[in-house]
């Protein structure tokens, strides 16, 4: 799956977002990603294509060099944020995720990064594209709020 074909979904879904109502009731967010190995698998993927696609260079170059720490903080975090049980908690303490990425330079262009390459790694693990939209609008949500510098 080519970036481009994600960069086009992000683009609609940005514009529809506010008009969302696909909200799933049954399910919460970490059902839609399929449970505890899946929300690992799907982190894992995002890290790899972040460290391996060009696309990513910004992005991959906030980070420190190996990004295994990367990895758990963000698994143990989406466990929770998604309505799966909180494992960022006890090992880290309260997330206060926006404050935590002020010391980087986050505009509208490393949050469409960061989007992008979620969407790739949910399309990667074959998340259905209904699901991916419900999530890519949570995502969104999260990432847009972690905005901290003007474009
Ligand atoms: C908007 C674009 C974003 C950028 C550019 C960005 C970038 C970063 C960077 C550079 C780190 C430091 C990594 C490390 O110290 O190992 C980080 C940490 C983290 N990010 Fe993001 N991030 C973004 C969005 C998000 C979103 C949307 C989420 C959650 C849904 C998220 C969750 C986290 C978590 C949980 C950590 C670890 C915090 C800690 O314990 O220190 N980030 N992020």
């Amino acid at each position: 799956m080519s970036a481009c074909n994600g960069n086009i979904r992000l683009l609609l879904l940005r514009y529809h977002c506010s008009m969302n109502t696909s909200e799933n009731s049954q399910q919460t967010l970490y059902g839609l990603i399929g449970g505890d190995a899946r929300v690992r698998e799907l982190v894992d993927r995002f890290y790899d294509l972040m460290d391996l696609e060009a696309d990513f260079a910004t992005l991959r170059a906030m980070h420190p060099p190996s990004l295994e720490g990367s990895r758990d903080k963000l698994y143990h975090f989406l466990s929770g944020w998604s309505g799966g049980p909180d494992l960022y908690t006890p090992r880290y303490g309260n997330a206060f995720l926006r404050a935590r990425h002020l010391p980087f330079s986050i505009g509208t262009s490393a949050r469409d990064q960061w989007l992008l390459c979620m969407v790739l790694a949910m399309q990667g693990l074959g998340i259905a594209e209904d699901d991916q939209d419900i999530l890519l609008n949570a995502f969104f949500r999260t990432a847009d709020w972690m905005r901290n510098k003007p474009d």
